[in-house]
């Protein structure tokens, strides 16, 4: 049997307007919508371009008035007919097609569709389940070819860039050595090797900066990356990164790199012109006045500490956490003194998640007094003359404001369980404006963090990062207040990038090994290649490694980064669609040396 025939479109759904009236043309695509209304048939046309109107008039002749009843939603067609004006009554002004309608002479069914799971519509109210397990019709619906169509052209910009920036795109392998890099490595056993494995890569970071050795200069790379981790909104096991990495440069060279690449992304993109600079936040003051290390900047609303006018308080709780060492933070609710109870607890336990004890509570009256909740310890017995209204005036409270506060005996306790009431608020009151783009970089983190658990140093970011400067001669000895030549971009409340300087000196790169509790032979077994490439002449460098997905979905205005990913895995790490992962045959395991052994449960 020869294969179908069938006619090729000569235009798109999207394209025809007024001036084409009279013409013949043949429209390919999917049956998206199909009203009956006496003899006349009339079918939405769909297809990437858009939607045009299909008539299946009442002088169609018998067979094509047939086919006509036989159509059903996501049959694919072709369409042959004449483009005519429609009549001024019934232009659609919603649609770029709404000027006319095709007066079909033939249809032809190209395939047909079973009952759909859901409707291919602009807004899918489906199941997320559902949609990934169909993510073929999920992926019709405009909403979503935007979102893919806005990705391909981040990812071009992107390209466009950083390739008129003299960076060479390169591809690293996906078949690596398993290093450890803070998640859990995706294993592949080697078949060849029994009882070895490859790992693939949570990042290209070790090959990136031996590209570097190799003299490559700049190198950029749509890197796939692969994490064993637990999903949230904006984490998938795999992922892209926009991995970059430059030689011979400071961190500031970094970072306007990075200015100038999202100032370009984002004009050709979505027309939105950044600024030149994004501003810099220190680790600690992101701390201090927003709790996080990711401050959402689209709305103010500053934590401060009240260490001292606590102190003049008659609230013990208070100056017992300071009297441990601790802080006490407050945080002006504008306007929310009539915030009930149950709101005021809600935001209370958002500040628990954080192991805050208690937050308590005051509002300002119209007679700009204190009152409720904690008030009495600021103008009653015990408080020192004039306290309520020095702290009025410190936190600038106005009337009607509503006072938040969190003391706790570890500052980083009391700073993010505040932080956390900070962004429940501002999600609250509306006040993150999905048409902002705030970036900030988060500069001068601390290198190391202290593993209660394991009672041991950490890399805060990673073991090749260089320490600043003037922290050289104490890291052994005081490695706690060590700040790392490294930064973040945080942009609308979410971690967008990461990157840092690099060491290229093997001697303190064993320092900082031995300082995270790495010795000579394990660095030798993990590292060995990257220290025995950094015997040759390795170039100061450095580098940083923004999330494509996380940029696309907040560009595309969405809070999850499957909405902007062709095909992601559920929040089990599933794919609905193919089922993987999934059982492999006997043969296959046999063929790698592996046997399954089920835990007892
Ligand atoms: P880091 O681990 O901070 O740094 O990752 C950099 C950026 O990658 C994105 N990202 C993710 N996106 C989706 N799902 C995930 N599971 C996920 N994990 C990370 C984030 C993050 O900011 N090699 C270093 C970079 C460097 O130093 O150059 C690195 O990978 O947007």
């Amino acid at each position: 049997m020869p294969a179908m025939e069938y006619q090729k479109r000569t235009t798109t759904c999207g394209a025809l307007r007024k001036a084409d009236a009279g013409q013949t043309v043949v429209l390919n695509g999917w049956v998206h919508r199909k009203r009956d209304h006496g003899g006349i048939s009339f079918v939405n046309l769909r297809d990437r371009y858009g939607i045009t109107q299909v008539v299946i008039d009442d002088d169609a002749v018998p067979e094509l008035k047939d086919l006509a009843a036989e159509l059903k939603f996501e049959y694919c067609l072709s369409v042959r007919g004449v483009v005519r004006a429609r009549p001024d009554s019934m232009v659609n002004k919603d649609m770029p097609t709404g000027e006319i309608e095709v007066k079909a002479e033939s249809v032809q069914i190209l395939s047909r569709c079973e009952t759909l799971p859901f409707m291919v519509d602009e807004k899918s109210d489906a199941k997320e389940e559902l949609r990934l397990k169909y993510r073929y019709l999920d992926l019709r619906s405009f909403a979503m070819q935007r979102k893919i169509a806005l990705r391909h052209e981040v990812a071009f910009a992107v390209r466009e860039y950083l390739g008129g920036q003299g960076f060479f795109e390169i591809e690293t392998p996906t078949f690596i050595k398993s290093t450890p890099e803070g998640a859990r490595d995706y294993l592949v056993p080697s078949r060849l090797y029994p009882g070895k494995f490859y790992a693939l890569p949570q990042s290209p970071q070790l090959y990136k900066q031996i590209l570097m050795v190799s003299g490559m200069d700049k190198y950029f790379q749509l890197a796939r990356c692969y994490r064993d981790e637990d999903a949230r909104g904006d984490r998938q096991p795999e992922f892209t990164q926009i991995d970059i990495e430059m030689s011979f440069v400071k961190r500031d060279d970094v970072l306007e790199l990075i200015e100038g690449l999202f100032g370009h992304v984002f004009k050709k993109t979505l027309n939105v012109e950044l600024p030149e600079k994004f501003r810099r936040i220190s680790f600690d003051d992101s701390m201090e006045f927003y709790g996080t290390d990711k401050p959402d900047l689209r709305f103010h609303m500053e934590m401060q500490s009240i260490d001292e006018l606590a102190q003049k308080s008659a609230f013990q709780a208070l100056k017992d956490a300071l009297a441990a060492g601790g802080a006490v933070k407050a945080l002006v609710a504008p306007g929310k003194a009539d915030y009930s109870r149950k709101q005021i607890e809600e935001l209370e336990a958002a500040a628990k998640i954080f192991r805050a004890k208690g937050m308590a509570w005051m509002k300002v009256s119209s007679e700009g007094k204190l009152e409720g909740g904690a008030s009495k310890f600021f103008n009653g017995e015990g408080a020192a003359p004039g306290l309520e209204a020095e702290l009025l005036a410190a936190l600038g409270a106005k009337n009607g404001d509503l006072i938040l506060l969190v003391a706790d005996p570890k500052r980083k306790v009391a700073c993010q369980s505040l932080g956390a009431v900070r962004s429940k608020l501002g999600k609250d009151l509306g006040l993150c404006d999905p048409d902002k783009f705030e970036f900030a970089w988060i500069v001068d983190f601390p290198m190391f963090e202290w593993n209660e658990d394991e009672s041991k140093w950490e890399a805060a970011h990673h073991m090749f990062t260089m320490p600043q400067e003037r922290y050289h001669a104490t890291l052994e000895s005081d490695p706690g207040p060590v700040k790392g030549d490294l930064y973040d971009l945080v942009l609308n409340g979410f971690e967008l990038a990461s990157g840092s300087i690099r060491i290229h000196d093997p001697e303190l790169q064993k320092r900082i090994f031995s300082i995270v509790g790495i010795d000579p032979k394990e660095a030798e077994a993990k590292f060995g290649f990257l220290t025995e490439a950094f015997k040759y002449g390795p170039p100061p460098h450095g580098g940083i490694a923004p999330g494509l997905d996380r940029l696309v979905m907040l560009m595309a205005g969405e809070t999850s980064i499957k909405e902007v990913i062709a095909f992601p895995k559920n929040s089990f790490a599933v794919n609905p669609m193919d089922d993987c992962p999934s059982d492999v045959d006997q043969k296959q395991l046999d063929d790698l040396h592996i046997q399954i052994v089920k835990k007892a449960d």
